[in-house]
């Protein structure tokens, strides 16, 4: 079977490429899924997107026009889909809802390692032959209270290696992992952000959690505390965060997600001009980090990824269940 690939990077060629099964053929198109860009499908009986190509219903019934009867998300999270046309059209969704949960968690850590202890304005100034330690100054990370919001299979690793700190990590999850077990306390949201010094975002982006880090929860959040968000940008309104900011009550902002990204990221604009003014402000505090969308950027993920995505195109091929299939089952 012909498959589009649709926003991929010389790294999705490399490892889609080197775990493509004899029976999958594989065209590659930089661009990203819109309506603009369904005709390159034309021939495939298959896509594979990313989180920021659009999936929604008048694309769906585009690509089910063309021949297209498999959707390949490789990625976990699916906000980007429309999950009723795709029933409704009979296709065939799935997607990677685990390739490697610690990645991410990893990720978050080394945002708040970053903006606590200043390491990137530390490399900078020691290459320039500056060793003044003014304006390095952080917070000992053991004893800390972190709280994790989302404690499924990236919360909990999360969860895992800020306890191994010695840290004081609570948690807020409708159904947390049975795995945080002495690890975590179960608190409600409100009690975790008052109490929390770190707070890490790990739930998915839906109707319900869109924006639920606004001008309230902010005002709810422990005076000079962290947010760090490496689950979806949807899930803070970045307006409310830089008013928080701007008034000191937020001490510091680490992003690796970015509600508005999907015109930014995974793309290099060194050389054009940014007009998005809520992204470019939030450049300007010495106290905000943003990474672009990289937490699950390691090889192992990015072979888990590949060998998982071919899997489910075999599941379809062979019209055996599958087990990433969309929409999720619960
Ligand atoms: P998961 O499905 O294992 O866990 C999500 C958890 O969030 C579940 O335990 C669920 O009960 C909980 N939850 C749902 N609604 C909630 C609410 N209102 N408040 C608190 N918790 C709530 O998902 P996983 O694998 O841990 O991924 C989490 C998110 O991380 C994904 O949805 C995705 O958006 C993001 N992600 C980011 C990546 C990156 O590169 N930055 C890579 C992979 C995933």
């Amino acid at each position: 079977m012909k498959i589009a690939v649709y926003s991929a990077q010389p790294y999705d060629r490399r490892f889609l490429g080197e775990a493509c099964p004899p029976a999958a053929e594989t065209v590659y198109f930089s661009d990203p899924l819109t309506l603009d860009t369904v005709a390159l499908a034309q021939g495939c009986g298959a896509v594979c997107v990313f989180v920021n190509d659009v999936l929604d219903a008048p694309v769906l019934e585009a690509l089910h026009a063309l021949g297209v009867r498999a959707v390949l998300l490789r990625c976990a999270g699916f906000n980007n889909v429309d999950l009723g046309a795709g029933a409704r059209l009979g296709l065939f969704m799935a997607r990677v809802p685990a390739y490697a949960p610690e990645a991410v968690a990893e990720h978050a850590l080394a945002l708040v390692m970053t903006l606590n202890r200043n390491t990137h304005r530390a490399y900078a100034r020691v290459r320039e032959g500056n060793f003044a330690l003014d304006g390095l100054l952080g917070m000992t990370l053991h004893g800390k209270t972190v709280g994790i919001v989302g404690a499924g299979q990236i919360g909990t690793a999360a969860a895992r290696i800020f306890n191994g700190m010695g840290c004081k990590v609570l948690v807020s999850d409708p159904s947390p992992s049975p795995q945080l077990d002495g690890l975590a306390a179960r608190v409600g949201l409100d009690e975790l952000l008052a109490a929390s010094d770190i707070v890490s975002l790990h739930c998915p982006l839906m109707d319900a959690t869109r924006h639920m880090i606004d001008a309230a929860s902010l005002a709810r959040m422990k005076p000079g505390a962290m947010l760090v968000n490496t689950s979806r940008g949807g899930l803070i309104d970045t307006a409310a965060v830089i008013e928080a900011l701007k008034s000191r009550h937020l001490g510091a902002l680490a992003i690796d997600v970015y509600e508005q990204e999907a015109s930014l990221f995974f793309h290099d604009h060194s050389s054009d001009i940014i007009a998005d003014d809520l992204f470019q402000r939030l450049m300007t505090f010495p106290n905000v980090l943003v990474t672009g969308h990289q937490g699950f950027f390691t090889v192992e993920a990015m072979r888990e990824i590949a060998a998982v995505t071919f899997a489910n195109l075999a599941c379809h091929l062979n019209g055996r269940p599958c087990a990433n299939a969309l929409p999720v089952s619960s």
